[in-house]
């Protein structure tokens, strides 16, 4: 993510609850910004061509990518499972001046339930829930797709890069491929892929990978 170039990875390595929302609280309870607050690269690469309309962000975090959406025309849900990173998040929106197009839902996703609502787009980055918890979160997400909508789903692939952080944190990584069989029937998938993107952390640039996987429902 652009966000993910300020590089906090690093800090969390031995973190045992990096996964739970204590942790991020903490991260967002300071006034400092944790991220960078552009778009995603594979947001903007796949959801520019798209035809506005109403869309959750599942992990906004400070909400970049919700201000984006809302400044390309769509009526944007963020979703966080941290208080913290959704009141920046609504603060960002209301400074960036679409806070009429915005709104917030606390809920974590390993749990979520789209009930009765339903997103022309939904899109996810850098979510990383452990020990393969995304394919089962693709699958919540899928849910919440609207006939006709897509559904973006982004984060790291594995790679040497991050051989220094903790194996918990590895194994939270995955490529689009590992995520194929949560799609419910009625899904196409569009793009399946890990996409080369350059970062720099610490003044270091170097190569990843996105994994990332666009589908549409039929
Ligand atoms: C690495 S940040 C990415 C933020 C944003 N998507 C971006 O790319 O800039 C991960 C975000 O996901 C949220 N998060 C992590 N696990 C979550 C879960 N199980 N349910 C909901 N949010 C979660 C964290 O609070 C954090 O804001």
């Amino acid at each position: 993510m652009s966000g993910h170039d300020h590089g906090h990875e690093h800090n969390d390595e031995e973190a045992p609850d990096m996964f739970e929302p204590s942790s991020w609280e903490e991260r967002y309870a300071g006034e400092e910004k944790v991220w960078s607050g552009n778009p995603n690269a594979q947001l903007v690469a796949e959801v520019a061509g798209l035809t506005p309309g109403t869309a959750l962000d599942v992990g906004c975090g400070e909400g970049g990518d919700v201000i984006w959406l809302a400044r390309q025309g769509w009526r944007v849900t963020g979703a966080d499972f941290s208080t913290n990173g959704l009141a920046r998040a609504a603060r960002h929106a209301e400074e960036a001046g679409v806070s009429d197009r915005t709104d917030w839902w606390q809920v974590d996703a390993r749990t979520f339930a789209a009930g009765s609502r339903s997103y022309d787009l939904v899109t996810t980055h850098f979510l990383h829930p452990p020990d393969g918890g995304m394919v089962e979160v693709t699958r919540r997400l899928a849910e919440a797709v609207a006939p006709g909508g897509h559904l973006l789903v982004v984060g790291h692939a594995p790679s040497e890069v991050f051989t220094q952080l903790s194996s918990s944190h590895r194994r939270a990584m995955f490529v689009a491929e590992d995520l194929l069989p949560s799609l419910p029937a009625g899904f196409e998938a569009i793009v399946v892929e890990q996409r080369p993107r350059t970062t720099t952390r610490d003044g270091v640039t170097f190569d990843i990978h996105d994994s990332t996987l666009l589908a549409r429902r039929t």
